[in-house]
């Protein structure tokens, strides 16, 4: 377990399926997010989470975020693409329970994962991509030290436009 202030992140589990599939099916979770916008089948949630609980490799982390004190599960988070190498892995976050947005969890999430990367797994540098139409995520990143690194312009589809993808970076304090 990796313990936050308000959050713990914990492995994820493939009990966890119910709550999963709910959320990759959400309109409103899924909006902004890059899945490919089809609608995920049981069986595809199922093959994916038991990927994730088995431990896909050294390259990807998956993790469940819970509530400190209820245990509630409310949504996912992970490091993805680690390059041992150079010291780099991309973040992904998401929080399905939609009643715990703007309450300042994605940001306890995001600087727990910062943290455990920098100093427990020596990572140098946490990268991410975010729609920029993404404006609460994209202030959660902000808020965690996050900075645009780039712009890809109109590399997505949404609701029939394209709009631009931003990449954003951390690094690890002094580094
Ligand atoms: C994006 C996400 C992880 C953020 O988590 P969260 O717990 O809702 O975020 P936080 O409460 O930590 O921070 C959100 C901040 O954005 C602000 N915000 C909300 N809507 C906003 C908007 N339209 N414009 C600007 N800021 C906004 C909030 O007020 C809050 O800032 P504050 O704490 O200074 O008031 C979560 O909402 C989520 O999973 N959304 C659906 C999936 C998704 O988009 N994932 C990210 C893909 S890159």
């Amino acid at each position: 377990m990796i313990i936050g202030d308000r959050i713990y992140l914990r492995a994820v589990e493939v009990e966890d399926l119910d709550l999963c599939w709910r959320w990759v099916n959400d309109p409103e979770v899924t909006r902004y997010m890059l899945l490919g916008g089809w609608p995920i089948s049981r069986l595809a949630e199922r093959e994916w989470l038991e990927r994730a609980a088995r431990g896909t490799g050294d390259r990807d982390r998956q993790m469940a975020v819970c509530l400190r004190g209820s245990d509630r599960h409310i949504g996912n988070c992970g490091l993805h693409q680690i390059s041992w190498r150079s010291g780099t892995a991309d973040l992904g976050i998401v929080i399905g329970e939609k009643d715990c947005w703007d309450q300042g969890c994605g940001r306890d999430a995001v600087r727990t994962v910062l943290r455990h990367a920098f100093r427990e797994m020596s990572l140098r540098k946490v990268t991410l991509s975010v729609l920029a139409l993404n404006h609460r995520a994209i202030r959660c990143y902000e808020q965690c030290g996050f900075a645009v690194e780039g712009i890809l312009r109109g590399q997505h589809l949404v609701d029939g436009l394209h709009v631009d993808e931003v990449r954003m970076a951390v690094f690890a304090p002094g580094r």
